[in-house]
Parts: structure tokens; sequence; C-alpha cells
């Protein structure tokens, strides 16, 4: 079963997805990304239109997570572009990707394992007033009004993602599952218009994962954006308005889910290739 919604939500709402909040439009265009001979990304081309949920799949080695880290800033393109709204990112630092509004989740989560997953979520923000050092002697005040501020927002977020009860443990000591949600929570610090998930299902048990979903459709319900890498194709099918099929660096086939699925070249590359 999945955790029923936070009370009120309109009440947790607008913090969490900000109000108004302009919806993003991811769009690639022939993006290639290659590592020495091997052409893991090879022109790749796809829209991930405003206020849906994109599906990428396809075996794996097909190049969908390096696909993400060339959108997102980890890697600089070997060819194409990336525009976030019209406003081209594909040659920007992760740090100006994400402050644009595009955040991120790795495939293997990457806690602070000593810190508690407050600290984790709390740590996000790049643009406190505290980190400032002439701030913290010439405005004490506004310091310690940010740092309250950013404390509330981290805990709504937290309760929003089931967290609530693991909140003051470390987050090297909860499970994967758990750790995946710590990812989510500290993507959506920074409010943005679209959300990259790479594998949100995998190796998280069936009661976590319906609480994945249930987060995913509420944020999409508040207008985020989707583009999400997933094995699972229960939890594509059911969840996503729009799939991209990869494989060997390229996309081999993209419309809805029945569309997808039915496609010749799609089964041949999964029979072809061992599906985790
Ligand atoms: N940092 C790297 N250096 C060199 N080669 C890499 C690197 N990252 C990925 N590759 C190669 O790029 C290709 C695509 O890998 P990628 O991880 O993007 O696939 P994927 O579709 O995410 O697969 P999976 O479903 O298994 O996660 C593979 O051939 C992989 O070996
Ligand atoms: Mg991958």
């Amino acid at each position: 079963m999945s955790e029923s919604l936070p009370p009120g939500d309109s009440a947790t709402g607008p913090s969490i997805r900000s109000e108004g909040a302009r919806r993003g439009r991811l769009e690639a265009a022939g993006v290639v990304k290659t590592f020495g001979a091997n052409r893991a990304v090879d022109g790749v081309s796809f829209t991930a239109e405003a206020g849906r949920i994109t599906g990428l799949i396809g075996p794996n080695g097909a190049g969908k997570t390096t696909l993400f880290n060339a959108i997102a800033g980890e890697y600089a393109l070997d060819g194409g572009s990336v525009q976030l709204d019209g406003t081209e990112i594909g040659s920007l630092p992760p740090y100006r990707v994400f402050s644009h509004g595009l955040a991120r989740t790795f495939q293997i989560p990457r806690p602070f394992a000593g810190m508690t997953v407050l600290e984790n979520v709390m740590f996000v923000p790049e643009r406190q007033a505290g980190e400032r050092f002439w701030n913290s002697w010439i405005r004490p005040g506004t310091v310690a009004r940010e740092e309250r501020q950013n404390r509330e927002r981290a805990r709504e977020i937290i309760e929003f993602c089931g967290l609530s009860p693991v909140e003051r443990q470390l987050a090297g000591s909860i499970s994967g599952g758990q750790q995946k949600l710590v990812e989510l929570a500290r993507a959506l610090m920074a409010d943005p218009k679209v959300l990259l998930l790479d594998e949100p299902g995998a190796g998280v048990n069936p009661a976590l994962l319906d609480t994945i979903v249930d987060r995913i459709v509420e944020l999409n319900k508040r207008g985020l954006t989707f583009l999400i890498i997933e094995h699972n194709m229960d939890f594509i099918m059911s969840l996503c308005d729009h799939i991209v099929v990869m494989a060997t660096g390229r996309v081999i086939a993209e419309g809805t889910p029945k569309e997808v699925i039915a496609q010749p070249q799609v089964i041949e590359a999964y029979l072809g290739g061992a599906v985790a």
C-alpha cells in the first residue's frame, strides 16, 4: 500500500513546488557523447514535453545514463544541443544547469553517508547567505533566518517523501530505497522545473516503490516535468505519457507505451541484450 498523501496538500504544496511555477520543456537535438572510439550517445534527439512524464528505456549499455550526464552538464557534449524552455544548457556546468531548473538523481544513490537525512537534504541550496563569508559578519540575522527557512523547507520535503521517521538517522544507515527517496528530496529542494530520475525503482522494495510512484504522480500533477530511466516495465508503462527507446547510443523508437512495445526493433533490442 502506498502511504496516503500529506493532509491539506495545498498547505505543503507551494513550498515543495512553487505556486504558479513554470513548466519545463526539455529538448535534445543530435546529442553526441563519445568515450574514445565508443559513441555512447550517438546523435540523440527527443523532447520531454512540459508537464509530461517521459520514459527513457533500453537495454544495459544503451547510453541512457550517459545521456543524463550529458544533459545535466556532467559531461561536455561532443555534438548537438540541449535546450530547457528554449535556453541552451548544453554547454553549462552542472550547478548552472541545476540553477536553470533541471535536477537529477543518480542510478547509484550518492548520499553523504556520515550526515543525517535532514542534513543531506538541507545541504543542497547553493545560494545560502551563510555560505558567503562576509555575510556571517555583516548580516548574521539574515544567515540565521535563511538557515531556519532552509530547515523548515527540508523538513516539509522530507515529510512529503515519507522520510520523517528516519530524518535523524545517518543517510549511510538507511535502506537503498530510502536513499533513493533522499535523492528525490534533495532534488526537490531546488524547486526544479524538470526532474531526471535514473532508475528510481531499482532495488527498491514494493511498498517503497509505491511511495515513489505516488510522489512522482503528485509532483507531476503540480506541473513538474519528468524524464525517467527505468528497467521495470510495469513502472514505466503505468506512469509514462511518452517513451523514448535507446539502443547502442541511438533512439530506435518513441511513442506512447502501447506504440513502442509493439515495435519489432524494440523487441529485438531487448532480446539481443540482457535487461536487468
Ligand atoms: N565514464 C565512462 N567511461 C567510458 N565508457 C563509459 C563511461 N560511462 C559509460 N560508458 C560506456 O558507455 C556506454 C553506455 O553506458 P551507459 O551507462 O550510459 O548505459 P545505460 O543505458 O545507462 O545502461 P544501464 O541500463 O546498464 O544503466 C557503455 O558502453 C558504457 O560502457
Ligand atoms: Mg544507466
